[in-house]
């Protein structure tokens, strides 16, 4: 048979010239071609290439070592890129993803693994666009909950609030001036102190909602914990607080709202001192860390010798109105995971070696922002 026949091939890719098993390669590479994935075949003992088709010449035979398997996986699975999900790997440079197959293959006498590389580009694409729009609505259907808990709460309670705490003080005056009974007047100061909280709890939310437009810009986190440890100190001398400061040196700045952040940082700082309220003083120290994680990101933690919290009150730590303070609106964590979220970052809590906790976030740096 002469090759003028009806298919047109292209034309079969050859083993590296040189090669021992060239003769044998050249045959094998005739039968890859057929294949329509990136297709090739190495030697299961030196783990030499012996044949490849055009279409893993083309896709992955430009890539460092792609003529020994070992060097080649260690190009799709090195920690260079670190794209790699199981068996499914990120080719580097040409960025498309592709999932791995081996079989072993005994072929005239020579022992081989086949490789073949399907390209998944197109549905890694769509699965990650799906998630990040599950994501997104997520996040959205979170500040939807806060936005319209607090749209709802100011309209309706906030007037006849205000007109209860008048008729309270109004009332506790008379029973002051006529010498009433004590209980009746200790009624209605626990009335208003309620009335009050509620009020509280609606000026916090609106306030949070209120909050201008986000801008977002490089900000430097060191200068943002010292904003908020200032405003702060009273109430940190008040209870003989240690405040430990670990910020590594040369930290990238932040891609962030100033102003949101430092919300987010109060919250947990004031909830950090709140844990320690009980504790004797000696042991009350207050750590806040700043780091680069492995991710890249900034993280910022902070950590308190409080009594912690059980697995049970962990669940819950950041449902809206969750309190396990007297005088506590349990809103300020909820709002710290709207914000971190709306930056792309993560909130999060873990018990502290020793004793204690740890409340943390991570904020993209302005290069890595999206
Ligand atoms: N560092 C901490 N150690 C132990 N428990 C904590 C800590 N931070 C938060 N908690 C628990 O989580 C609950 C919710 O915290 P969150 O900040 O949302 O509300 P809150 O502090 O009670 O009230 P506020 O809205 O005024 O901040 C707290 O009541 C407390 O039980
Ligand atoms: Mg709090």
């Amino acid at each position: 048979m002469t090759s003028s026949g009806p298919v047109r091939r292209r034309p079969a890719a050859r083993a590296p010239s040189g090669s021992p098993d060239r003769a044998a390669g050249d045959a094998l590479s005739d039968i890859l071609d057929a294949v329509p994935f990136a297709c090739a075949a190495f030697d299961r003992r030196s783990g030499a290439l012996v044949a490849q088709n055009a279409r893993f010449r083309s896709d992955l035979g430009t890539l460092p070592g792609h003529a020994q398997r070992d060097a080649l996986l260690a190009t799709l699975y090195g920690d260079l890129t670190g794209d790699a999900r199981g068996d499914e790997v990120r080719a580097p440079v040409s960025g498309r993803w592709y999932a791995l197959h081996w079989r072993d293959l005994d072929s005239g006498g020579q022992a081989l693994a086949l490789l073949t590389a399907v390209d998944i580009s197109e549905r890694i694409e769509t699965l990650d666009s799906h998630r990040s729009q599950q994501e997104k609505l997520l996040f959205t259907s979170r500040m939807m909950s806060v936005g319209e808990m607090a749209a709802t709460l100011a309209h309706e309670l906030n007037q006849p609030l205000a007109a209860i705490v008048n008729y309270l003080n109004g009332s506790l005056r008379l029973v002051g001036q006529a010498g009433g009974p004590v209980q009746v007047e200790r009624a209605l100061q626990a009335a208003r102190t309620q009335a009050e909280h509620a009020a509280a709890v609606i000026a916090r939310v609106r306030e949070f909602v209120r909050a201008r437009e986000p801008r977002r810009d490089a900000q430097d986190l060191p200068l943002i914990v010292d904003t908020v440890l200032e405003l702060l100190r009273l109430e940190a001398e008040r209870q003989q607080l240690r405040v430990e400061l670990a910020l590594a040196p040369g930290l990238p700045q932040v891609y962030a709202d100033r102003v949101m952040v430092e919300q987010v940082l109060l919250n947990l700082v004031k909830n950090a001192i709140e844990a320690m309220r009980e504790i004797p003083a000696a042991q009350r120290g207050l750590r806040i860390e700043g780091r680069v994680n492995l991710d890249g990101e900034i993280e910022v933690r902070v950590c308190d010798r409080g009594p912690g919290l059980s697995e049970a009150e962990s669940a819950q730590l950041f449902s809206p109105f969750y309190t396990t303070k007297s005088d506590g609106l349990g809103i300020g964590l909820a709002i710290c995971r709207s914000i971190i979220e709306y930056h792309e970052g993560r909130l999060f809590f873990e018990a502290r070696d020793g004793g204690g906790s740890v409340f943390g976030f991570t904020l993209p740096t302005p290069d890595r922002r999206i």
